[in-house]
């Protein structure tokens, strides 16, 4: 054993062996009397000795440190099988060597010497041994010029090995970063969870009936051609907006109900820079009794501000959707120009941000929510657009090509 005090613990042939030439091995293998120790202070001196060997073998351990954590554990379990192994550990020769053959007299001082250092001793154990012992760095352990230690059952090297060199570097691990995309839907989200909406999520296989039917859409609506949505099967789709969990939503929870939905969305769209198949959306729904037009415009006025900066005006022109009645669209008065007209806004110094309006009833009724007692008002918009106008992105593609180089900028 390579903590061992010295030599193997080999049987004790002369009995006479002066007692600072005898390791700890050989004098917990003999009585006090053995030992010639037949006061207290004598004894206190002794375990004393004993306890600066254990604490010393215990710092060893962490100094050298092991390679993985299977040297590690080895390690720990061979030092505390050493001292405290039921049936040849050294505290178990002591306590039957020291403190059950102690005379009447030196028991009680042997006693209580026993007992702190079994205390001590509990710092053994291997669960808080292994906590303690370093792994050596994966690098230097990959360096094969790095002096190869001996496993633990090997003689103890007469040398150190060379202890870390703490004047080095240390390992650097590069930390990501949340996608844009991401970060700007918890924008969005935050914004609506100050005014106490909750979030909801659902799925992005959706059926048909959800995804068009309960939303009042009808089949000769050219957003349910083959041409525009991804079909699983004729009754199964990828979701093409967040909008079914509106019915899901209502289904489930009732009504009064106030949630944003964020998720993913699908639609048949070849990418360039301003389409993607797969896209992102935030939808909203509030639900409550007498919400009316004014309540739709006072929060979206909010958002708006909240999200592009209070300078932000907002303008409301009326649209069309199968699932709200009346419909709009919400937008902004242009960042850029502030209103006067430049190319982002197409020289009309506005920028459209979402569509919006007051559900149908009918959507309510698929929802299972009487239209004759609520009312609500919903909106939908699209993350990775809101992504580019923040950050100045011109290409949509760019947040989903995983280029690290784009994406460390965020
Ligand atoms: N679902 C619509 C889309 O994908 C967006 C939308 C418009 C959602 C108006 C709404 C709304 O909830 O009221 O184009």
């Amino acid at each position: 054993m390579f903590f061992g005090g010295g030599q193997e613990c080999a049987p004790l042939r002369n009995s006479a062996l002066p007692l600072d030439s005898m390791n700890i091995e050989e004098k917990v293998r003999k009585t006090l009397a053995e030992l010639g120790l037949g006061d207290a202070e004598a004894i206190a001196a002794l375990f004393a000795e004993v306890r600066a060997a254990m604490a010393g073998e215990r710092r060893e351990l962490i100094e050298r440190g092991a390679r993985d954590e299977a040297e590690r554990d080895a390690m720990a379990k061979a030092l505390r099988d050493r001292w405290l192994a039921r049936k040849n550990g050294l505290l178990a020769h002591l306590d039957e060597n020291w403190l059950k053959k102690a005379s009447p007299e030196l028991k009680p001082a042997v006693g209580r010497q026993f007992n702190e250092l079994r205390r001590a001793a509990s710092t053994l154990e291997v669960a808080e041994l292994a906590r303690d012992i370093p792994l050596r760095s994966r690098a230097e352990a990959r360096d094969e010029s790095a002096p190869s230690l001996p496993a633990v059952d090997e003689p103890r090297p007469s040398v150190r090995p060379p202890l870390k060199d703490l004047t080095l570097p240390g390992y650097r691990r590069p930390l990501g970063s949340l996608h844009p995309i991401t970060q700007v839907q918890r924008e969005i989200e935050d914004i609506f969870l100050g005014l106490g909406f909750r979030i909801e999520t659902g799925p992005e296989i959706e059926t048909v009936y959800y995804n068009f039917d309960a939303l009042n859409i009808p089949e000769s609506h050219p957003s349910r051609d083959d041409w525009d949505t991804l079909y699983i099967d004729s009754q199964t789709v990828l979701r093409t907006h967040t909008s079914p969990v509106q019915i899901r939503a209502m289904q489930k929870y009732g009504a009064p109900l106030y949630i944003i939905i964020p998720g993913k969305c699908y639609r048949r769209d070849n990418p360039d820079s301003t389409h993607s198949p797969m896209f992102h959306q935030v939808e909203g729904l509030a639900i409550d009794a007498d919400i009316t037009f004014a309540d739709l415009k006072g929060a979206l006025d909010f958002f708006a501000r909240k999200f592009f900066g209070q300078e932000t005006r907002t303008s409301f022109h009326p649209s069309f959707f199968p699932f709200t009645e009346p419909s709009g669209e919400v937008a902004i008065s242009c960042r850029f120009c502030r209103g006067e007209g430049c190319r982002v806004c197409k020289q009309s110094g506005w920028i459209e941000v979402m569509g919006c309006g007051m559900v149908h009833p009918e959507v309510l009724r698929h929802g299972g929510i009487d239209p004759e007692r609520y009312t609500g008002w919903a909106f939908g918009l699209g993350v990775d657009r809101y992504a580019m106008m923040k950050y100045d992105v011109n290409d949509i593609q760019l947040f989903f090509q995983s280029d690290i180089r784009f994406l460390e900028q965020f």
